[in-house]
């Protein structure tokens, strides 16, 4: 018996030892959606009527059956435009109960992003905005929707149109969208929206004399969002966001914009989240999303093949189909819409080869390094920091983390990247658009932007550092910012690379990669610690938030297994502080455990006080830990 117990542990031990060596076994984790939708706010009854049925399994259209094909909507002739007005009404007049039901069908979305769909096996809500199923979420959506309206006319060629807004001709609501009498209709949209629709900071007073102006501005927000953002895949589509991630991994390049700026412009029932669709225009709009997608993957480029992934391919979601019955789709069915018997029609991509318009040195000057910043910052007025780089990258990409706010509102702010005492471009957005809820919405996220061109563009290739200006345009007061910096490849590296990571290992200190707990859930820390491991780490330590964090016990527990010690922070320490700044979450950067002074010096960063003991002395190490970093 002893021996057997003996035995037992020493091979328990080797297999610890194994996985110490060679990395974690990768365990899958796709996002299910759980079919039990519950109204998670009294105000928003959004699930669909349930179904007394067995739930199937998706099969694709027979490769028999006619293509649909989408067409811009401001070019449907008068029987296409009548044929989906008819739909649509027919739809309307369903009696609520059936879920073909117009607002039934517009609440799915609804139900989709107001946390009454779960994940399989999780007690966290299923959000599918600001993470890598946004494209591919919607894109069934549209599917189930097109095939139920022709149903509804006993058409199985009928196709949506889509809202060719990257177009000069297409850059207003559509005419099939304005007749008061049409089921197409919706009374709340902001008038405006007639002359002009903006893609993002391209209002203007929409004048004949301005309106070419705004209309050239458009083009330039789609070049910026589409060509600097698609070069790699998470850019384009929005972080990786498996099973038991709570915290949102940050959207991708499209559906920061224009897609926020559409529904925003549009304005009121397409502006919250949750109303969104029963606006009907809300179909074309993100037809022309989906249509996006399709241009993306089309265009050649050794990064922008879709994601071989399984977490991405085998993640599902629950619709009503055609055929009256709950139907669960894989994200690996939406790759291909000729198989989903679906194609666009191609109109000219007037922004693929648009000049970025660089803005002379002016009003943005680069703040003295002794007055750099405090992160984290309230956005409450424009914020300028110095952010380190490397000259010579091929790929760089600034990243704003720990965007902190309440989803119930809706935040947008700007980002330039300057050169020190040069000019500076736009380089992207962060948009949050509103949630309605009773409740706050703890939501923290970041936001990626690929900067490699714009960095030429400012003639700052030579340059170790840039300017880094964040603007905000709405409710800036309502969102805090963790940090800005470019990281050296990814982020777990960076923080183990080099100089700072050699001197920690000679003093052979324990790494605490605290950073990727907060943002990065799980996945992330998982993969740091493997990093840190290959770099030779003789102990990792994780760090878990004390009591009545936003991660849980639970997701400890999985990780307790895996580290070498495990420490949870004290409540005292770290929720003050948070609760300080006004954050949900915080937190960033290396932690030698036991000797902060040594450490401290080893990181580089003297002169701040020697020990992390107060709530003060922590946001000066969280400070000067991400600028030594990167320094790096
Ligand atoms: Cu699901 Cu355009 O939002």
């Amino acid at each position: 018996m002893a021996s057997w117990v003996a035995n037992t542990h020493a091979a328990v031990a080797m297999v610890l030892l194994l996985l110490m060596q060679f990395g974690l076994p990768a365990r899958s984790k796709p996002v299910i959606t759980d079919p039990k939708c519950v109204d998670y706010d009294p105000f928003d009854r959004c699930c669909p009527p349930p179904s007394p049925k067995k739930i199937v399994n998706f099969k694709p259209p027979p490769q028999s059956s006619p293509l649909r094909v989408r067409r811009p909507a401001h070019a449907l002739g008068p029987e296409e435009a009548r044929k989906y007005a008819r739909a649509t009404a027919l739809m309307r007049a369903l009696p609520h109960n059936h879920p073909w039901n117009f607002f039934r069908q517009s609440n799915v979305h609804c139900a989709y992003c107001s946390r009454s769909y779960f994940q399989l096996g999780h007690n966290y809500p299923l959000e599918i905005h600001g993470t890598w199923h946004f494209f591919t979420w919607h894109r069934a959506y549209l599917y189930f929707y097109e095939r139920i309206l022709g149903k509804l006319i006993n058409d199985t060629s009928f196709a949506l149109p889509f809202w060719n807004w990257d177009d000069p001709s297409g850059m207003s609501i559509p005419p099939i969208y304005r007749d008061h009498s049409s089921s197409l209709f919706n009374p709340t949209r902001n008038p405006d929206g007639l002359k002009f629709i903006s893609l993002g900071g391209c209002e203007g007073n929409n004048t004949l004399e301005s309106l070419p102006k705004q209309r050239q501005c458009n083009l330039q927000v789609m070049h910026r969002q589409f060509i600097s953002g698609f070069k790699s895949s998470l850019l384009f589509f929005g972080g990786q966001y498996r099973a038991g991630d709570r915290s949102l991994p940050g959207g991708g390049s499209i559906e920061g914009s224009p897609h926020g700026p559409v529904h925003l412009t549009v304005g009121s029932d397409m502006s919250a989240l949750e109303t969104a669709a029963q606006d009907p225009i809300f179909f074309a709009h993100h037809g022309n999303i989906d249509r996006l997608w399709e241009i993306w993957e089309s265009t050649p480029g050794k990064k922008r093949e879709i994601f071989s992934d399984n977490d991405f391919l085998d993640a599902s979601f629950v619709f009503w189909d055609e055929n009256k019955q709950v139907v669960r789709i894989r994200v690996r069915d939406l790759i291909d819409t000729r198989k989903l018997g679906y194609v666009y029609e191609e109109v000219p991509l007037r922004w693929m080869n648009i000049k970025t318009t660089v803005e002379k040195a002016g009003a943005f000057v680069a703040m003295d390094e002794k007055e750099a910043v405090r992160f984290p910052v309230l956005l409450s007025s424009q914020v300028t920091v110095n952010v380190a780089r490397k000259v010579g990258k091929k790929e760089e990409i600034l990243v704003v983390s720990d965007i902190a706010l309440d989803g119930r509102d809706y935040v947008w702010f700007k980002v330039y990247v300057g050169r020190v005492r040069g000019g500076r471009v736009e380089a992207g957005c962060f948009i949050h658009m509103q949630r309605r809820a009773n409740k706050k919405i703890p939501v923290v996220t970041k936001l990626q932007l690929d900067i490699t061109q714009f960095v030429e563009d400012i003639r700052a290739d030579g340059d170790d550092q840039v300017v880094v200006t964040l603007v905000p345009k709405v409710g800036g007061d309502k969102v805090a910012i963790g940090g800005v910096s470019i990281p050296v490849k990814r982020a777990a590296i960076n923080m183990l690379e080099g100089e700072r990571w050699r001197s920690f290992k000679e003093r052979s200190v324990w790494i605490f990669a605290v950073e990727f707990w907060t943002s990065g859930g799980v996945r992330e820390t998982l993969r740091a610690l493997e990093d840190a491991r290959s770099c030779g780490a003789r102990g990792v330590r994780i760090g878990a938030w004390g009591t009545g964090d936003e991660r849980s016990a639970g997701e400890g527990a999985e990780l307790v297994e895996r580290v070498d010690t495990c420490r949870m922070w004290s409540g005292r320490d770290h929720m003050s502080a948070r609760r300080k700044c006004g954050l949900v979450a915080f937190g960033c950067g290396l932690e030698a455990q036991g000797a902060s002074t040594e450490a401290q010096s080893a990181g580089g960063c003297t002169g701040r006080g020697s020990r992390a003991k107060g709530d003060r002395d922590w946001l000066h190490w969280t400070q000067c830990d991400r600028r030594s970093v990167g320094r790096s």
